[in-house]
């Protein structure tokens, strides 16, 4: 087949890491095109990927509207406010989830018109690696076409994990697709995999009425985090607001039956050596998520995957094939929509020459259940398993006056510094904006600070940020206000 059109650079895949490559490498003055298949259900092609789609953006709007909704029953009575007859239109707040993602979808097609980008609509391959660039093939609705480029970066992304044996239909056993999606509130929702997304949907479902139980495989609840942010939030999602998590669990059979026209799902599993069995309406699926190189051509060209299905590259994105590069959650390293972004700026700068570099150390993760959890850097046991001298700085917001005043005072800052350097090797937050707060942390361990330079850097009054300021003091044991 004749190559029909010529880049200076092909992405493949348009979620946040391949947009922003895209983005940045038609910034840096390179001829780029971006090869994206995904299509919605009424069949209309769309960028943006899983974070746009199906994953951060509208997990975030349904979020917020049952937080909204859950304030308004629970918490509004504490501020003087009396609400009767609260009720939730469940088709009303998908429309509006549906409505923000088909917003921010259409915003990257614009961003790509304002790029000159051009978009082939279709699925990418690697066909071959000839003198004058790499070829790929693109198949879509219309007749395939062969492109070549200098440069290609692979930002192709992840799917959901699948149990084996179980048929995901995203109507009865949904992944994160169907969850994001219920025409109706569940009776009883079960969730396998008490991960990001098991927390944050099931936290959704809850709040609306559904009664939730979680079952997780591992004895431990929400292993990366810090010890005392994972005992808190353990605290916080199952005495206080209800989740019925269950630790330590074995999966067994999983049925479909049908009554009166309603789907039902049983889940047989194991738990403290006794086979229990959990009756549920709707099933999630969200037991991590494996990366996409189905079709891709990589035997085709001798793009290396490893034993775990990512593609194998170095710090800086490279594969070892020249000029091909691979980002986001196809590639090591926290599946996480900003890492991915950054993994593309980096990529398209060093491909313009530039010498940009990335650290993954300093990647915050933020889990958007009530109140969120958010952390960047190292967890106490982590420091303690490799044998750093280390010194703690830990603050509760029950004692920040704006805490109060917004009548959320639950959770703390933990600030984990290096004994001798007193650098921030760890900042670890539980509040309701902890999404915003972690963000000064991230600066902090970016510049090498020192938790003695947060504790002297005034912090606004009355502000949450003041608990940061606290926790800093706390490690050197000089907190003001406790
Ligand atoms: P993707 O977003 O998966 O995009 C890959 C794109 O490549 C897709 O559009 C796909 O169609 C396309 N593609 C694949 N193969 C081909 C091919 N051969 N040809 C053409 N196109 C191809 N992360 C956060 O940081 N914050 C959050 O709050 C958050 N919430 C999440 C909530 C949920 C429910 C889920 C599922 C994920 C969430 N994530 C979150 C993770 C985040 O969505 C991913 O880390 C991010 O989308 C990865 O970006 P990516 O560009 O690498 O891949
Ligand atoms: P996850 O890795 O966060 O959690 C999966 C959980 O399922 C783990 O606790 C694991 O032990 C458990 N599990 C695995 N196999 C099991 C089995 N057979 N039985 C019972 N439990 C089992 O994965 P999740 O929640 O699917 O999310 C995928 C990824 O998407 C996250 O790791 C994260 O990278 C990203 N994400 C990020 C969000 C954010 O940044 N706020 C929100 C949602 C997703």
């Amino acid at each position: 087949m004749a190559t029909t059109q010529t880049f200076d650079v092909l992405v493949i895949g348009a979620g946040p890491a391949g947009y922003v490559a895209a983005i940045r490498c038609a910034q840096l003055g390179m001829k780029t095109a971006c090869i994206e298949e995904w299509k919605t259900a009424a069949g209309k092609g769309v960028l943006g990927g899983t974070c746009l789609n199906v994953g951060c953006i509208p997990s975030k709007a349904l979020l917020e509207s049952s937080e909204q909704y859950e304030h308004m029953l629970h918490g509004s009575g504490a501020h003087g406010i009396s609400i009767s007859g609260a009720s939730m239109d469940v088709a009303k707040m998908i429309a509006r989830k549906d409505a923000i993602v088909s917003k921010m979808t259409a915003g990257i097609e614009m961003l790509f018109r304002k790029n000159k980008i051009t978009w082939l609509k279709g699925h990418g391959k690697f066909v071959a690696k000839t003198e004058s660039g790499w070829q790929l093939e693109v198949r879509g609705d219309a007749a395939a076409e062969t492109v070549q480029a200098t440069h290609v970066i692979v930002a192709t992304g992840s799917k959901a994990r699948h149990l084996s044996g179980i048929r995901v239909d995203n109507e009865t056993i949904c992944d994160n697709v169907g969850a994001l999606a219920f025409s109706e509130v569940p009776q009883r929702l079960g969730v396998i995999g008490a991960g990001v997304i098991g927390l944050e949907l099931g936290s959704v479902w809850r709040r609306l009425g559904a009664k939730v139980t979680i079952l997780e495989a591992l004895p431990a609840f929400l292993g990366a985090a810090d010890e005392s942010v994972s005992r808190e939030a353990w605290k916080l999602l199952t005495k206080e607001q209800g989740l019925d998590i269950h630790l330590g669990v074995k999966i067994g059979a999983i049925r479909t039956a049908s009554r009166s026209g309603k789907s039902t799902v049983s889940v047989e599993y194991e738990e403290g050596g006794a086979t229990q069995k959990l009756e549920c309406d709707r099933l999630v699926v969200s037991v991590g998520r494996i990366p996409n190189t189905d079709g891709l051509g990589a035997e085709n060209v001798g793009l290396k995957i490893d034993a775990r299905g990512f593609i194998e590259v170095d710090e800086y994105c490279r594969t070892a094939l020249p000029g091909v590069y691979a980002i986001g959650d196809v590639v090591r390293g926290p599946m996480l929509a900003h890492k991915g972004e950054e993994e593309g700026v980096m990529a398209a700068e060093l491909i313009a020459g530039q010498k940009p570099r990335l650290d993954l150390d300093t990647i915050p993760w933020v889990i958007y259940t009530s109140p969120e959890i958010a952390w960047v850097g190292k967890t106490e046991q982590q420091l303690k398993a490799a044998g750093t001298p280390y010194r703690v700085g830990q603050f509760p917001f029950l004692a920040n006056g704006r805490a109060m005043g917004q009548g959320d005072t639950r959770g703390f800052v933990k600030i984990l510094a290096h004994a001798d350097s007193d650098a921030i090797l760890g900042v670890h937050i539980v509040n309701s904006r902890a999404s915003e707060l972690i963000a000064e942390a991230v600066v902090a361990m970016e510049f090498h600070a020192s938790a003695e330079d947060i504790a002297r850097i005034v912090h606004a009054h009355p502000s949450l940020s003041e608990v940061m300021h606290e926790a800093a003091l706390a490690v050197d044991k000089r907190a003001l206000n406790i």
